[in-house]
């Protein structure tokens, strides 16, 4: 079996976003299709050890925005390589309330929908929703493709994401509460994947080697 082939399938880039009481939560998700037109009907895949997986099991809701090519590449290292659980992911990030779910601004547009039905797999849940309210930004710009995110972005999917392929690029993808646990004097998070570069001073010439951003992507945790 040649699981390499499903490199060769297309995806969206998406921040999937709910509710955990009050709190905006979300995640990076590529794993979205639409399902049927009328009524319009939307599936996500969310990994059982995502936290945006229990609130949107617990809300019944969930929204996503389509990122785009000039989408702030930012956004994927803050939704995508951290938890809500430990962390305020909304924090200078613009967003807004739609039918009172968190979505971003920095996007084509977003879409929110009301679950009406789940499928368990082994590792991830089938969300199954009915569209609620949908909105497109208006600006001219691309939807940033799976296949743009790793060939142009230059980044990678941590082991949450369904699509995940180990030993595709060599790199190790880490997480930052794995790095952050480290005693060098200091840290430099990178803003696009979250990796954690830990030493004294951060090389002017430091390449992740998560998603290959220069060090004008790292920023120093204080
Ligand atoms: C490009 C990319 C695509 C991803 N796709 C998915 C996905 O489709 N489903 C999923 O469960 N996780 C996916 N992830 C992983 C989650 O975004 C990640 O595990 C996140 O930190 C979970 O945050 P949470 O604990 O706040 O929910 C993806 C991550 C990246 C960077």
């Amino acid at each position: 079996m040649n699981t390499m082939i499903f490199r060769d399938m297309s995806y969206g880039v998406y921040v999937t976003t709910s509710l955990d009481g009050n709190r905006p939560v979300g995640c990076i998700t590529n794993s979205i299709m639409q399902i049927t037109s009328d009524p319009a009907t939307i599936a996500v895949s969310v990994n059982h050890n995502n936290y945006t997986n229990s609130c949107i099991d617990k809300s019944g809701k969930f929204a996503f925005s389509i990122l785009s090519e000039n989408s702030d590449p930012s956004l994927i290292g803050t939704f995508g390589f951290q938890s809500s659980k430990e962390n305020d992911k909304f924090e200078g990030v613009d967003y807004e309330l739609a039918a009172g779910l968190p979505v971003i601004k920095d996007s084509c547009g977003f879409v929110v929908c009301r679950v009406i039905d789940t499928m368990e797999t082994e590792t991830h849940t089938v969300f199954l929703g009915e569209v609620i309210e949908a909105e497109s930004y208006g600006k001219p710009d691309n939807a940033m493709t799976y296949a743009y995110y790793h060939k142009v972005v230059k980044g990678k999917a941590p082991k949450n994401a369904p699509t995940y392929l180990p030993e595709v690029d060599g790199a190790p993808v880490t997480d930052e509460s794995e790095a952050l646990q480290g005693k060098k004097t200091g840290k430099w998070v990178c803003q696009v994947c979250g990796y954690v570069y830990e030493g004294d001073e951060l090389p002017a010439d430091f390449k992740c080697p998560v998603c290959g951003q220069g060090a004008d992507k790292f920023k120093k945790v204080e």
